[in-house]
């Protein structure tokens, strides 16, 4: 496989960039793209509200005591093409309640669209994935039949297959249209996912590279390892799956020993297992979009002011002077394709685990290898405000 990794295209950071990767990962499921993201939350109807009232998201489904669920509440939110569902337990009994219990607030599904959700579950448990929902047929009466299956990836974090070709409802049985929505915030940017990055144990980043390209069919797109991705205290390693049509992105990354704790091994301590540590929502308009999100008291991780003096020499023009960039914490980073530009939140629940990003991309498919070792440094600070560093 050596002669597929591009080394001469090994960025001045030393990530190493396969640039056959999607012609290499094998769609045969196929996943479409993912259809939505499901949190397991120990509030939803003030999650729904946090993501109406701040990130602009509209609440487009309801599932719960008044549509005939006993056990939970679900609120479908959605934003352009990004869909999450808050989801939280009615009772202290169940897997909802015992998993926000032991975690906090975290991502429980990433769902993939596919043309056929049998198939999916039989291809890749056959493949060795291990089984979370067997195939259903959900009948929504008048509105066709929804099919779904899920299998297990790291932590008790699920993938769901959604088959929707025989369905027309708002989004799946037993959720009813929220006939007069609240109104969203309006002034950002937010158009589709770009990817969601998992966080696994010391030693598990190669399992879950594996499993996505055996069970899943992906193929790696770039390996940073701890000589990358380090700083004087803490280091961390990184591998990016993709499937076929780019559509699906997962960084997979697991702790590297530094002097310090590693800001992955501060997830997991307080996630208590491997699982999601950020999903990236892709903009047109980063400016814009953060400076409203911060108006609104979204909390965003800040860069030092060194940051921004070596910025211009190392990205050149990305079309935003460096004083805005700097005004509000934008990142930005360049590779042979274009550039990016970037900005991450503080952890948006009470633990130190998940949080957003937002990403502008101007050519570039990379991730912002340029900026890991400032963002990190940025992030260690906060580490240790919390006395975790
Ligand atoms: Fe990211």
């Amino acid at each position: 496989m050596t002669d597929t990794i591009d080394r001469g295209a090994a960025n001045q950071a030393g990530a190493i960039v396969n640039k056959n990767a999607y012609a290499e990962a094998q769609d045969f499921l196929p996943l479409k793209a993912i259809d939505h993201v499901e949190f397991w939350v120990g509030n939803a109807k003030q999650s729904a509200h946090y993501f109406r009232a701040l990130w602009g998201f509209t609440p487009v489904a309801f599932a719960g005591l008044e549509t005939g669920v006993r056990d939970r509440a679900s609120y479908v939110m959605r934003r352009n093409d990004i869909t999450f569902v808050l989801t939280g337990a009615l009772s202290p009994d169940g897997e909802i309640a015992e998993h926000v219990h032991r975690h906090g607030d975290g991502v429980k599904d990433i769902a993939f669209l596919v043309d056929d959700a049998m198939t999916s579950f039989a291809e890749t448990t056959k493949r060795g994935a291990r089984p979370a929902i067997e195939p259903i047929e959900l009948d929504g009466g008048e509105d066709g039949i929804l099919r779904r299956s899920a299998v297990y990836t790291y932590g008790e974090v699920r993938h769901s297959f959604i088959d929707r070709k025989d369905y027309h409802g708002v989004f799946a049985p037993g959720y009813r249209k929220v006939k007069k929505p609240a109104a969203a915030a309006t002034g950002m940017s937010l158009l589709e996912i770009d990817h969601c990055v998992g966080n696994v144990g010391l030693g598990d980043m190669n399992t879950y590279v594996d499993y996505y390209r055996d069970v899943f069919g992906f193929a790696q797109l770039i390996h940073y390892d701890d000589k990358v991705i380090h700083t004087d205290y803490s280091a961390l390693m990184s591998k990016v799956m993709t499937n076929g049509n780019g559509r699906v992105k997962f960084p997979i990354n697991e702790p590297a020993t530094g002097k310090k704790k590693s800001q992955i091994q501060e997830f997991l301590d307080y996630y208590l297992d491997a699982g999601t540590q950020h999903v990236a929502l892709r903009t047109d308009d980063i400016v814009g979009t953060v400076r409203r999100l911060r108006g609104l008291g979204i909390e965003f991780l800040g860069m030092p002011h060194a940051y921004y003096e070596q910025l211009g020499a190392r990205v050149g023009d990305v079309g935003v002077p460096i004083e805005t960039l700097e005004e509000l914490g934008i990142e930005a980073d360049r590779d042979e394709e274009g550039y990016l530009l970037q900005i991450f939140t503080r952890p948006i629940q009470d633990r130190p685990t998940f949080f957003f990003e937002i990403i502008e991309r101007h050519g570039s498919r990379g991730f912002g290898v340029g900026n890991f070792k400032a963002l990190f440094e940025a992030i260690e600070i906060e580490q240790a405000r919390r006395g975790n560093l």
